[in-house]
């Protein structure tokens, strides 16, 4: 059977990324980064609209030309139809819309989080694909959660964030401690160099598989202070094992309760997903781990940890091949629902 050929926009943050797929293997993947949020220490939203609305149609042509196919050739248009910043969904769902009417090709919403976990079923040669059930820890600058996976269709949040995303929690860290936006990246970099049990910070005691992180931000947040009033350099002195030390503490938390979901599902096959599965810790800590106690680890390269568009497309490709199109009257939300 001929594999469908699908053209995805994910438009839900800051970067523009566009892919194009057959069946589930890459044709081109390309991501227009924004750097200039890295200048306000954060994502400014309406910034983040202004510029996927100046560079989407450049960035699409891109993704036409790399696939090395002709538009014709597209069968669907997915999008990410939340969650998100609203102005930014809006424009990925516009274009979607508007290539459809033009080619006369059904769209299709893809839910984001759900998209991070599917991300684990793009072709990458050299890698397999998990088995279901999974348990799938979706880690990033916007989600913490711990889903059971029983198939494509059907996922289960078994725990997750009751306040900050880990993420946020490691670029606010960060920006206390005077790193630039994303945080989480120059944690990873210094911390490398560093002592993780130099530092003691305590952990929050949350009962179940959910997870705060806010706890942990407010502890470090007293700490530097108090250690800037004795030596102002405190944090140029010890910036190595700081970073070591407070992403030692972000990361036990996420790693005790993927343990406890593991005790308690019995499911020894694990996923991870979302920008902060990249940080050096959490794979050697995972890897370490699985391997010691035989369980099946999946891990994604790093382009395709963070977000980006091959994951929409792959989702898309489930929806596509049980025909569940979207209408075009679709409107994305920032909060919008978990159904696929
Ligand atoms: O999945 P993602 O690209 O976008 C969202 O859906 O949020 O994740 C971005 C988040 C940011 O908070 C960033 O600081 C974090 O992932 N991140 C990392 C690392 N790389 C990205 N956090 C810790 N260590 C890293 N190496
Ligand atoms: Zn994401």
């Amino acid at each position: 059977m001929k594999k469908p050929i699908l053209l995805a926009i994910e438009s839900s943050c800051d970067d523009t990324a566009i892919a194009i797929v057959k069946g589930n293997s890459i044709l081109s993947n390309i991501i227009g980064v924004q750097h200039i949020h890295n200048f306000y220490g954060g994502v400014n939203p309406e910034i983040a609209s202004r510029y996927h609305q100046r560079d989407i149609v450049l960035l699409v042509h891109q993704a036409i030309f790399e696939a090395n196919i002709v538009k014709k050739q597209i069968d669907a248009v997915a999008f990410t139809k939340g969650p998100g910043l609203i102005g930014s969904l809006l424009i990925g769902a516009s274009f979607a819309k508007s290539l459809a009417i033009a080619w006369m090709i059904p769209i299709i919403g893809v839910h984001h989080i759900q998209a991070h976990i599917l991300s684990h079923f793009i072709e990458i040669e050299g890698r397999s694909s998990p088995k279901f059930p999974f348990l799938c820890l979706t880690i990033s600058g916007g989600h913490t959660q711990i889903i059971l996976v029983e198939n494509f269709f059907k996922m289960t949040i078994l725990g997750q964030t009751i306040d900050d995303a880990v993420g946020e929690a490691f670029d606010k860290i960060a920006k206390i401690a005077g790193l630039p936006y994303p945080g989480g990246i120059w944690i990873d970099y210094y911390a490398k160099n560093g002592n993780p049990k130099k530092i003691f910070f305590s952990k929050p005691k949350i009962g179940g598989l959910d997870f705060s992180f806010s706890g942990l931000k407010t502890q470090f947040f007293s700490f530097i202070r108090k250690e800037l009033k004795k030596d102002p350099k405190f944090i140029i002195h010890n910036l190595y094992d700081i970073c070591a030390s407070i992403q030692k503490s972000l990361i036990d938390l996420l790693f005790d309760k993927m343990l406890l979901a593991i005790r308690q599902t019995k499911i020894f096959s694990i996923a991870l997903s979302g920008g902060v599965s990249s940080n050096s810790y959490v794979r050697t800590k995972f890897s370490k781990v699985a391997s010691k106690k035989g369980l099946k680890l999946h891990l994604l390269p790093v382009e395709f940890a963070t977000d980006n568009a091959a994951m929409i497309a792959v989702s898309a490709q489930i929806k596509y091949s049980s025909a569940l199109f979207d209408n075009l009257d679709f409107v994305p939300g920032a909060n919008c629902g978990w159904n696929l």
